[in-house]
Protein backbone atom coordinates (compact mmCIF):
# COMPACT_ATOMS: atom_id res chain seq x y z
CA UNK A 1 0.00 0.00 0.00
CA UNK A 2 2.87 2.25 0.85
CA UNK A 3 4.70 1.57 -1.80
CA UNK A 4 1.75 1.68 -4.29
CA UNK A 5 1.30 5.33 -2.37
CA UNK A 6 5.50 6.13 -3.05
CA UNK A 7 5.02 4.86 -6.63
CA UNK A 8 1.89 7.29 -7.66
CA UNK A 9 3.78 10.29 -5.87
CA UNK A 10 6.70 9.55 -7.82
CA UNK A 11 4.57 9.05 -10.91
CA UNK A 12 2.77 12.56 -10.41
CA UNK A 13 6.53 14.21 -9.58
CA UNK A 14 7.60 12.75 -13.50
CA UNK A 15 4.23 13.68 -14.95
CA UNK A 16 4.77 17.21 -13.57
CA UNK A 17 7.98 17.23 -14.49
CA UNK A 18 7.99 16.20 -18.27
CA UNK A 19 4.67 18.85 -18.36
CA UNK A 20 6.45 22.09 -16.90
CA UNK A 21 9.25 21.09 -19.26
CA UNK A 22 7.20 20.28 -22.22
CA UNK A 23 5.37 24.06 -21.38
CA UNK A 24 8.87 25.39 -21.64
CA UNK A 25 9.72 23.21 -24.97
CA UNK A 26 7.23 24.24 -27.11
CA UNK A 27 5.83 25.64 -30.41
CA UNK A 28 2.75 26.47 -31.89
CA UNK A 29 1.88 26.45 -35.45
CA UNK A 30 -0.02 26.91 -38.21
CA UNK A 31 0.29 24.58 -41.47
CA UNK A 32 -1.15 24.91 -44.67
CA UNK A 33 0.20 22.54 -46.72
CA UNK A 34 -1.85 19.29 -46.70
CA UNK A 35 -2.60 17.58 -43.65
CA UNK A 36 -0.37 14.82 -44.50
CA UNK A 37 2.57 16.14 -44.52
CA UNK A 38 1.80 18.96 -42.27
CA UNK A 39 1.91 15.75 -39.68
CA UNK A 40 4.88 14.63 -41.22
CA UNK A 41 6.41 17.83 -40.65
CA UNK A 42 5.67 18.41 -37.64
CA UNK A 43 6.61 14.41 -36.17
CA UNK A 44 9.95 14.91 -37.67
CA UNK A 45 10.76 18.08 -36.13
CA UNK A 46 9.56 17.07 -32.88
CA UNK A 47 12.25 13.93 -33.04
CA UNK A 48 14.97 16.05 -34.22
CA UNK A 49 14.52 18.57 -31.14
CA UNK A 50 12.32 17.09 -28.77
CA UNK A 51 10.38 20.07 -29.62
CA UNK A 52 6.64 20.08 -28.91
CA UNK A 53 4.91 21.02 -31.70
CA UNK A 54 1.31 22.06 -31.75
CA UNK A 55 -0.03 21.96 -35.31
CA UNK A 56 -3.50 23.03 -36.73
CA UNK A 57 -4.03 22.68 -39.95
CA UNK A 58 -5.95 25.72 -41.96
CA UNK A 59 -6.07 27.53 -45.49
CA UNK A 60 -3.76 30.21 -46.56
CA UNK A 61 -6.55 32.88 -46.74
CA UNK A 62 -7.87 31.42 -42.92
CA UNK A 63 -4.69 31.83 -41.33
CA UNK A 64 -4.32 35.55 -42.62
CA UNK A 65 -7.57 36.13 -41.39
CA UNK A 66 -6.85 34.34 -38.28
CA UNK A 67 -3.37 36.02 -37.75
CA UNK A 68 -4.92 39.69 -38.17
CA UNK A 69 -7.79 39.19 -35.98
CA UNK A 70 -4.95 37.68 -33.07
CA UNK A 71 -2.36 40.38 -33.97
CA UNK A 72 -2.67 42.02 -30.01
CA UNK A 73 -2.37 38.26 -28.85
CA UNK A 74 -0.68 35.98 -31.14
CA UNK A 75 -1.26 32.57 -29.77
CA UNK A 76 0.67 31.47 -33.17
CA UNK A 77 3.88 31.50 -33.29
CA UNK A 78 5.21 30.45 -37.10
CA UNK A 79 3.19 29.67 -40.05
CA UNK A 80 4.67 27.34 -41.97
CA UNK A 81 3.59 26.96 -46.09
CA UNK A 82 0.07 27.75 -48.11
CA UNK A 83 0.41 30.33 -50.88
CA UNK A 84 3.02 33.29 -50.79
CA UNK A 85 0.55 36.00 -51.76
CA UNK A 86 -1.31 35.63 -47.73
CA UNK A 87 2.17 35.58 -46.25
CA UNK A 88 3.54 39.11 -48.32
CA UNK A 89 -0.02 40.58 -47.23
CA UNK A 90 0.72 39.77 -43.63
CA UNK A 91 3.51 40.65 -44.09
CA UNK A 92 2.71 44.14 -45.45
CA UNK A 93 0.81 44.46 -42.96
CA UNK A 94 3.72 44.32 -40.06
CA UNK A 95 1.62 40.86 -39.04
CA UNK A 96 4.99 38.76 -39.30
CA UNK A 97 8.52 39.24 -37.74
CA UNK A 98 11.66 39.92 -39.76
CA UNK A 99 14.20 36.84 -39.36
CA UNK A 100 16.64 36.04 -41.71
CA UNK A 101 18.03 32.52 -41.73
CA UNK A 102 21.80 31.64 -42.02
CA UNK A 103 20.47 29.58 -44.64
CA UNK A 104 19.18 31.88 -46.87
CA UNK A 105 22.37 32.14 -49.14
CA UNK A 106 21.55 28.64 -50.21
CA UNK A 107 18.02 28.73 -51.58
CA UNK A 108 16.64 29.54 -55.11
CA UNK A 109 16.45 32.78 -56.40
CA UNK A 110 12.68 33.31 -56.23
CA UNK A 111 12.73 32.16 -52.64
CA UNK A 112 15.61 34.74 -51.56
CA UNK A 113 13.31 37.04 -53.87
CA UNK A 114 10.09 36.16 -52.22
CA UNK A 115 11.92 37.10 -48.42
CA UNK A 116 13.73 39.86 -50.07
CA UNK A 117 10.77 41.84 -51.16
CA UNK A 118 9.00 41.52 -47.78
CA UNK A 119 11.87 42.66 -45.90
CA UNK A 120 12.48 39.59 -44.54
CA UNK A 121 8.98 39.06 -42.88
CA UNK A 122 8.63 35.37 -45.44
CA UNK A 123 10.81 33.60 -47.16
CA UNK A 124 10.02 30.83 -50.28
CA UNK A 125 9.53 27.07 -49.18
CA UNK A 126 8.83 25.80 -51.99
CA UNK A 127 7.21 26.20 -55.60
CA UNK A 128 4.37 25.11 -57.97
CA UNK A 129 2.05 25.54 -60.71
CA UNK A 130 -1.34 25.96 -60.94
CA UNK A 131 -3.27 23.68 -63.52
CA UNK A 132 -6.14 20.90 -63.27
CA UNK A 133 -6.68 17.84 -62.69
CA UNK A 134 -9.71 15.72 -63.92
CA UNK A 135 -10.79 11.85 -63.72
CA UNK A 136 -9.37 9.78 -66.51
CA UNK A 137 -12.36 7.06 -65.96
CA UNK A 138 -14.62 9.63 -66.26
CA UNK A 139 -13.51 11.39 -69.46
CA UNK A 140 -13.24 8.29 -71.07
CA UNK A 141 -17.07 6.98 -69.96
CA UNK A 142 -19.04 10.19 -71.29
CA UNK A 143 -16.67 10.67 -73.98
CA UNK A 144 -15.59 14.19 -72.89
CA UNK A 145 -12.32 15.42 -74.49
CA UNK A 146 -9.17 16.71 -72.54
CA UNK A 147 -9.22 20.38 -71.76
CA UNK A 148 -6.30 21.77 -72.31
CA UNK A 149 -6.48 25.20 -71.58
CA UNK A 150 -8.42 27.44 -69.72
CA UNK A 151 -11.37 28.35 -72.21
CA UNK A 152 -11.64 24.92 -72.93
CA UNK A 153 -12.92 24.19 -69.53
CA UNK A 154 -16.39 26.97 -70.22
CA UNK A 155 -17.52 24.09 -72.58
CA UNK A 156 -21.34 23.60 -72.10
CA UNK A 157 -20.58 19.86 -71.58
CA UNK A 158 -18.44 20.47 -68.53
CA UNK A 159 -21.50 21.92 -66.63
CA UNK A 160 -21.75 21.04 -62.52
CA UNK A 161 -18.32 18.68 -63.64
CA UNK A 162 -15.92 20.68 -62.04
CA UNK A 163 -14.65 21.94 -58.71
CA UNK A 164 -12.37 24.59 -57.07
CA UNK A 165 -11.64 26.38 -54.15
CA UNK A 166 -13.07 29.45 -52.46
CA UNK A 167 -10.68 32.11 -52.68
CA UNK A 168 -11.40 33.67 -49.58
CA UNK A 169 -10.25 30.57 -47.17
CA UNK A 170 -7.59 29.16 -50.16
CA UNK A 171 -4.53 30.58 -51.34
CA UNK A 172 -4.70 28.18 -53.95
CA UNK A 173 -8.01 29.63 -55.74
CA UNK A 174 -6.45 33.33 -54.87
CA UNK A 175 -4.19 32.26 -57.01
CA UNK A 176 -6.45 31.10 -59.81
CA UNK A 177 -8.27 34.25 -59.52
CA UNK A 178 -5.15 36.34 -59.38
CA UNK A 179 -3.59 34.55 -62.26
CA UNK A 180 -7.04 34.88 -64.41
CA UNK A 181 -6.84 38.44 -63.87
CA UNK A 182 -3.17 39.18 -65.23
CA UNK A 183 -3.65 36.85 -68.42
CA UNK A 184 -7.19 38.18 -69.40
CA UNK A 185 -7.76 41.74 -67.63
CA UNK A 186 -9.55 42.20 -64.56
CA UNK A 187 -13.43 42.64 -66.20
CA UNK A 188 -12.64 39.40 -68.95
CA UNK A 189 -11.41 37.45 -66.14
CA UNK A 190 -14.27 38.22 -63.91
CA UNK A 191 -16.55 37.45 -67.14
CA UNK A 192 -14.33 33.96 -67.48
CA UNK A 193 -15.19 33.11 -63.72
CA UNK A 194 -19.21 33.92 -64.37
CA UNK A 195 -19.17 31.27 -67.25
CA UNK A 196 -17.30 29.37 -65.26
CA UNK A 197 -19.40 29.09 -62.54
CA UNK A 198 -21.92 27.29 -64.18
CA UNK A 199 -19.91 24.11 -64.80
CA UNK A 200 -18.91 24.59 -61.30
CA UNK A 201 -20.80 22.36 -58.65
CA UNK A 202 -18.90 23.44 -55.86
CA UNK A 203 -16.37 26.27 -54.24
CA UNK A 204 -14.58 23.77 -51.67
CA UNK A 205 -12.85 25.54 -48.55
CA UNK A 206 -9.34 23.94 -49.19
CA UNK A 207 -7.32 24.01 -52.08
CA UNK A 208 -6.42 20.45 -52.92
CA UNK A 209 -10.11 19.26 -51.81
CA UNK A 210 -10.89 19.49 -55.70
CA UNK A 211 -8.68 16.99 -57.06
CA UNK A 212 -9.04 14.77 -54.22
CA UNK A 213 -12.94 14.55 -55.13
CA UNK A 214 -11.83 14.28 -58.79
CA UNK A 215 -9.49 11.13 -57.61
CA UNK A 216 -12.65 9.37 -55.63
CA UNK A 217 -14.87 10.33 -58.76
CA UNK A 218 -17.51 12.39 -56.81
CA UNK A 219 -16.63 15.52 -59.46
CA UNK A 220 -14.88 15.11 -62.93
CA UNK A 221 -12.15 17.50 -62.60
CA UNK A 222 -10.36 19.91 -60.29
CA UNK A 223 -9.01 23.42 -60.64
CA UNK A 224 -5.86 23.08 -58.26
CA UNK A 225 -1.79 23.38 -58.13
CA UNK A 226 -0.54 20.38 -60.57
CA UNK A 227 1.50 18.59 -57.84
CA UNK A 228 -1.52 18.04 -56.31
CA UNK A 229 -3.11 16.53 -58.79
CA UNK A 230 0.18 14.76 -59.47
CA UNK A 231 0.17 13.53 -55.53
CA UNK A 232 -3.46 11.74 -56.77
CA UNK A 233 -1.75 9.77 -59.28
CA UNK A 234 0.54 8.88 -57.40
CA UNK A 235 -1.80 7.63 -54.89
CA UNK A 236 -2.85 4.99 -57.34
CA UNK A 237 -6.23 7.16 -58.80
CA UNK A 238 -6.92 7.64 -62.38
CA UNK A 239 -6.00 11.40 -62.64
CA UNK A 240 -4.37 13.46 -65.18
CA UNK A 241 -2.75 16.86 -64.52
CA UNK A 242 -2.57 19.68 -67.23
CA UNK A 243 -0.85 22.75 -67.68
CA UNK A 244 -3.27 25.74 -69.17
CA UNK A 245 -2.05 26.03 -72.50
CA UNK A 246 -2.46 30.28 -72.85
CA UNK A 247 -0.26 29.96 -69.28
CA UNK A 248 -0.56 29.79 -66.03
CA UNK A 249 0.65 31.18 -62.47
CA UNK A 250 1.96 29.65 -59.44
CA UNK A 251 2.80 29.94 -56.07
CA UNK A 252 5.78 30.68 -53.49
CA UNK A 253 4.66 28.80 -51.27
CA UNK A 254 5.91 30.30 -47.62
CA UNK A 255 6.63 30.49 -44.05
CA UNK A 256 6.56 33.54 -41.74
CA UNK A 257 7.11 34.16 -38.08
CA UNK A 258 4.22 35.46 -35.76
CA UNK A 259 5.18 38.98 -34.62
CA UNK A 260 5.05 38.63 -30.69
CA UNK A 261 5.69 35.31 -30.99
CA UNK A 262 5.57 33.66 -27.57
CA UNK A 263 8.15 30.75 -28.23
CA UNK A 264 10.27 32.87 -30.52
CA UNK A 265 13.38 30.88 -30.41
CA UNK A 266 11.57 27.40 -31.07
CA UNK A 267 10.29 29.49 -33.97
CA UNK A 268 13.65 30.27 -35.41
CA UNK A 269 14.39 27.06 -34.93
CA UNK A 270 11.91 25.75 -37.39
CA UNK A 271 12.41 28.42 -39.46
CA UNK A 272 15.85 27.09 -40.35
CA UNK A 273 15.54 23.46 -39.75
CA UNK A 274 12.71 23.67 -42.29
CA UNK A 275 14.90 25.38 -44.87
CA UNK A 276 17.34 22.56 -44.31
CA UNK A 277 18.40 20.56 -47.93
CA UNK A 278 17.55 16.88 -46.45
CA UNK A 279 14.21 18.20 -44.25
CA UNK A 280 12.90 19.49 -47.76
CA UNK A 281 14.24 15.87 -49.36
CA UNK A 282 11.94 14.23 -47.29
CA UNK A 283 8.54 16.09 -48.63
CA UNK A 284 7.90 13.69 -51.47
CA UNK A 285 7.65 10.88 -48.67
CA UNK A 286 4.17 12.56 -47.93
CA UNK A 287 3.07 12.51 -51.50
CA UNK A 288 4.29 16.30 -51.47
CA UNK A 289 6.03 17.45 -55.00
CA UNK A 290 6.32 20.93 -54.64
CA UNK A 291 9.75 22.09 -56.45
CA UNK A 292 11.32 22.88 -53.02
CA UNK A 293 13.63 26.22 -52.43
CA UNK A 294 16.86 25.13 -50.81
CA UNK A 295 19.08 24.28 -54.04
CA UNK A 296 20.64 21.55 -52.54
CA UNK A 297 17.54 19.46 -52.24
CA UNK A 298 16.40 16.49 -54.39
CA UNK A 299 13.65 17.33 -57.03
CA UNK A 300 11.05 14.63 -57.33
CA UNK A 301 11.04 12.98 -59.98
CA UNK A 302 7.22 13.13 -60.11
CA UNK A 303 7.12 16.79 -59.40
CA UNK A 304 6.05 19.24 -62.36
CA UNK A 305 8.85 21.04 -63.62
CA UNK A 306 8.72 24.93 -64.06
CA UNK A 307 10.51 23.86 -67.68
CA UNK A 308 7.64 22.28 -68.95
CA UNK A 309 4.92 24.55 -68.47
CA UNK A 310 4.12 27.81 -69.66
CA UNK A 311 4.29 30.23 -67.06
CA UNK A 312 3.83 34.29 -66.85
CA UNK A 313 5.40 36.58 -64.90
CA UNK A 314 3.30 36.52 -61.27
CA UNK A 315 3.14 39.52 -60.59
CA UNK A 316 3.62 38.86 -56.47
CA UNK A 317 3.73 42.59 -55.79
CA UNK A 318 0.68 43.41 -57.05
CA UNK A 319 -1.45 40.10 -55.83
CA UNK A 320 0.23 40.42 -52.56
CA UNK A 321 -1.27 43.34 -51.66
CA UNK A 322 -3.94 43.80 -48.98
CA UNK A 323 -5.79 46.28 -51.40
CA UNK A 324 -5.99 44.42 -54.43
CA UNK A 325 -6.56 41.59 -52.54
CA UNK A 326 -9.41 42.88 -50.04
CA UNK A 327 -10.85 44.53 -54.54
CA UNK A 328 -10.77 41.35 -55.91
CA UNK A 329 -12.32 38.99 -53.09
CA UNK A 330 -15.19 41.61 -52.56
CA UNK A 331 -15.84 41.82 -56.60
CA UNK A 332 -15.60 37.64 -56.32
CA UNK A 333 -18.16 36.99 -53.57
CA UNK A 334 -20.70 39.76 -55.17
CA UNK A 335 -20.42 38.76 -58.42
CA UNK A 336 -19.52 34.29 -57.83
CA UNK A 337 -19.45 33.72 -54.89
CA UNK A 338 -23.28 35.22 -54.37
CA UNK A 339 -24.15 33.31 -57.51
CA UNK A 340 -22.85 29.90 -57.13
CA UNK A 341 -24.83 26.64 -57.43
C1 LIG B 1 -1.96 22.37 -51.11
C2 LIG B 1 -0.70 22.47 -51.92
C3 LIG B 1 0.22 23.53 -51.41
C4 LIG B 1 -0.50 24.85 -51.25
C5 LIG B 1 -1.72 24.64 -50.38
C6 LIG B 1 -2.58 25.89 -50.25
O1 LIG B 1 -1.70 21.83 -49.86
O2 LIG B 1 -0.03 21.22 -51.96
O3 LIG B 1 1.30 23.65 -52.30
O4 LIG B 1 0.36 25.82 -50.73
O5 LIG B 1 -2.54 23.64 -50.96
O6 LIG B 1 -3.72 25.54 -49.54
P1 LIG B 1 -5.07 26.35 -49.61
O7 LIG B 1 -6.06 25.48 -48.92
O8 LIG B 1 -4.82 27.64 -48.93
O9 LIG B 1 -5.41 26.56 -51.06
Amino acid sequence: MRLALMASVALAGLTMNAATSRAAEELNLICSADVVICEMMQQMFQTDTGIQVNMVRLSSGETYAKIRAEARNPKTDIWWAGTGDPHLQAASEGLTQEYKSPLLAGLQDWAKKQAESSGYRTVGVYAGALGWGYNTEIFSQKNYKEPKCWADLLDASFKGEIQMANPNSSGTAYTALATLVQIMGEDKAFEYLKNLNANVSQYTKSGSAPVKAAARGETALGIVFMHDAVAQTAEGFPVKSVAPCEGTGYEIGSMSIVKGARNLDNAKRWYDWALKADVQSHMKDAKSFQLPSNSKAEVPKESPKFEDIKLIDYDFKTYGDPTERKKLLERWDREIGANAN
